[in-house]
């Protein structure tokens, strides 16, 4: 979608990515830490003062203790994370989990084992999960589960009651969680993030994922963090050691220093919140049909019934005639159900966004 949007001039709402500068603060303090010389490999799990640093969110937004030399690990993104989670511990002839519309790494990895993807379809506009359904794919195969909360492409999050569920479905069995969390500093309204580090049950089985390429406004950085309890985070390490070893020092440097202030991941969720308050505001005379986004940078539309068009064509013919682009939520399904529904990213400026909401309510859809 985003070859296409260049190729027609459109306006980038697709690709999930901020669209403004990030902190000059954080730039800057990269510059100072290559110039003090920062520049050789760190040591395999991170640098330790980034994993302190870490540490710190989980005590003070979670109050649980992650062992910095022990229980974290910093990784080239999250995208690496994911991968070597799944290459650690997922074997040949093992069954996953997961649920649809999903992140895109997660399968792959898991095919590539060996292992097999075991799929469960969640819908527009709640994508609540039916528990009992759930309960039914779990069997001796069974090695993971992979949740993602809050939720791209939906924009969802996983309650309380839901992690309390898993938890208790859990209990007797010997699957782990690997929970992709890369949006938790960004929640919505009075949401809150239920990181499976909440969950004492959970948290003995359970592979965190973050990503500070989300919260810091530096995708394009790749470095991310993993969580978990120690005997989980020796089988990760073995395969982190030889796939990466270890991610980029001068980064890791720079961030621990600046997360030394929690006011830079405290205020995101305002800032974003106010992002997404200005998109749906400005599209509340519309015939688009707006779900509640209660965390991420993505707002999901959906478009009327009676457009015949599947949402690839759709999102094609926005960007062709009405310069716009979105990306057709139907590609995060593996057998690509389609509600009609459109992923638009607004980690944008408010000129961007201001331009989607002229465009969009140009459109009967
Ligand atoms: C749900 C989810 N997980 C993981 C990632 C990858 O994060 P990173 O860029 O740190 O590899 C993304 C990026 O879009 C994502 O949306």
């Amino acid at each position: 979608m985003s070859a296409l949007a260049v190729e027609h001039g459109a306006l980038n709402m697709g690709q999930g990515f901020p669209g403004f500068p990030m902190d000059q603060k954080l730039i800057d303090l990269v510059h100072q830490m290559m110039s003090k010389g920062h520049n050789q490999y760190s040591p395999m799990p991170g640098v330790l003062a980034l994993r302190e640093r870490v540490s710190d969110i989980y005590a003070r937004l979670h109050q649980q203790a992650y062992n910095p030399q022990t229980e974290i690990t910093i990784t080239a993104g999250a995208t690496q994370a994911i991968f070597t989670a799944i290459s650690a511990l997922v074997h040949e002839g093992d069954e996953v989990i997961l649920f649809a519309p999903a992140y895109d790494c997660y399968a792959p990895a898991i095919e590539l084992q060996g292992a097999k993807c075991v799929w469960m379809n969640l819908q527009w506009p709640d994508y609540a999960i039916a528990w009992d359904h759930f309960k039914k794919l779990i069997n001796h195969k069974t090695r993971m589960v992979i949740i993602n909360t809050p939720h791209n492409p939906s924009g969802r999050m996983i309650s309380d009651a839901d992690m309390l569920e898993l938890q208790h479905i859990l209990h007797d069995t010997d699957v782990i969680l690997l929970s992709d969390e890369v949006y938790e500093h960004l929640i919505f309204d009075d949401h809150v993030h239920c990181s499976a580090a909440r969950y004492p049950d959970l948290r003995e089985r359970s592979v965190i994922v973050g990503s500070f390429g989300k919260t810091l406004h530096c995708t394009g950085w790749k470095t991310g963090y993993v969580a978990a309890p120690q005997h989980l985070m020796v089988e990760f390490r073995k395969v982190h050691q030889y796939n990466v070893f270890v991610a980029n020092t001068p980064i890791q440097h720079a961030i621990a220093a600046y997360l030394e202030d929690p006011e830079t991941y405290t205020h995101l969720s305002a800032f974003y919140q106010a992002k997404r308050d200005r998109f749906a505001n400005g599209l509340q005379n519309t015939l688009w049909s707006i779900n509640d986004c209660q965390g991420t940078y993505f707002q999901n539309l959906q478009f009327s019934s009676e457009i015949t068009m599947s949402d690839v064509e759709y999102a094609k013919a926005l960007t062709i005639k009405h310069g716009i682009t979105a990306i057709p939520c139907s590609v995060f399904y593996p057998d690509h159900h389609d509600d009609r529904v459109l992923r638009f990213c607004f980690a944008k400026t408010d000129d961007e966004i201001d331009r989607a909401i002229a465009i969009l309510n140009t459109i009967t859809p």
